[in-house]
């Protein structure tokens, strides 16, 4: 633990000497990294912001499972405080209090980062975090989604317990996702399937019906020219007017 730095994920990628499995937690990060070039920003204390490196042992055509498996750790320890938690394809942390899980605000995410030998998986959760100092109207935290109260330190254990259990069942089955039963998990988890989306990727825009999720977690759009498989992407839920 360290009470600061500019970027967990930085601090740990390309550490040929970090063994498998080493956790760099900061309270506070000073050039927090985000998906797509993005930042994520955070107050000291407030949230977590740590990163895990893994060197995993399965062949690297299963790495691209890494990230949604942390999505899926992540959603099992934030669901046991008490708030109601579900996943944003492909692995955005979204809670809240209504009773739509696509409409919830982002209270954490994921940012995996590959040098090597070795995967960087990026945690960043909002917990007690206020609504004023959320960096975007759409983000939310668990204080403002039914669980006030959280310790810290206890959920901090809870997520790497949840990444340890799923990481070696994974690994167990030599980074098969369904065998491993983790592809069932994502799913259901995965509150954007069956939402209408809008998905901004390399591709350009891509409007339709996520309809699923693949074997190896590519999202699955239907649109009015047929389905497509999309690898990595920004996701929005569109609203019924
Ligand atoms: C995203 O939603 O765009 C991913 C955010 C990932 C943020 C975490 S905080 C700890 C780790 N260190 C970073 O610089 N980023 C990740």
């Amino acid at each position: 633990m360290v009470p600061e730095t500019a970027s967990t994920n930085a601090d740990l990628l390309g550490d040929s000497e970090a063994p498998d499995r080493s956790v760099l937690v900061a309270e506070y990060q000073t050039a927090g990294r985000g998906r797509l070039e993005r930042t994520w920003v955070s107050p000291p204390a407030a949230g977590l912001t740590f990163s895990v490196l893994l060197r995993p042992s399965v062949p690297m055509v299963h790495w691209g499972w890494l990230p949604l498996l942390a999505g899926v750790a992540l959603h099992e320890a934030v669901s046991a405080t008490g708030a109601r938690s579900a996943l944003k394809w492909p692995n955005d942390l979204l809670c809240g209090t209504g009773d739509e899980p696509s409409a919830f605000g982002k209270a954490g995410g994921i940012l995996a980062q590959t040098s090597g030998d070795e995967v960087v998986i990026g945690i960043g959760l909002n917990v007690s975090t206020t609504p004023e100092e959320l960096p975007v109207e759409s983000a939310t935290s668990l204080a403002s989604s039914g669980a006030p109260d959280v310790d810290r330190s206890e959920l901090l254990a809870a997520i790497l317990t949840r990444l340890d259990v799923r990481y070696a069942q994974w690994a167990e089955f030599g980074g098969d996702a369904e065998a491993s039963g983790l592809a069932a998990d994502y799913r259901s988890a995965c509150a954007t399937i069956g939402q209408r989306v809008v998905v901004t990727g390399t591709d350009g825009t891509i409007h339709g019906r996520a309809i699923g999720v693949d074997s190896t977690g590519r999202l699955i759009v239907e649109r009015d020219t047929g389905e497509q498989r999309i690898g990595a992407g920004d996701v929005e839920h569109v609203r019924p007017d």
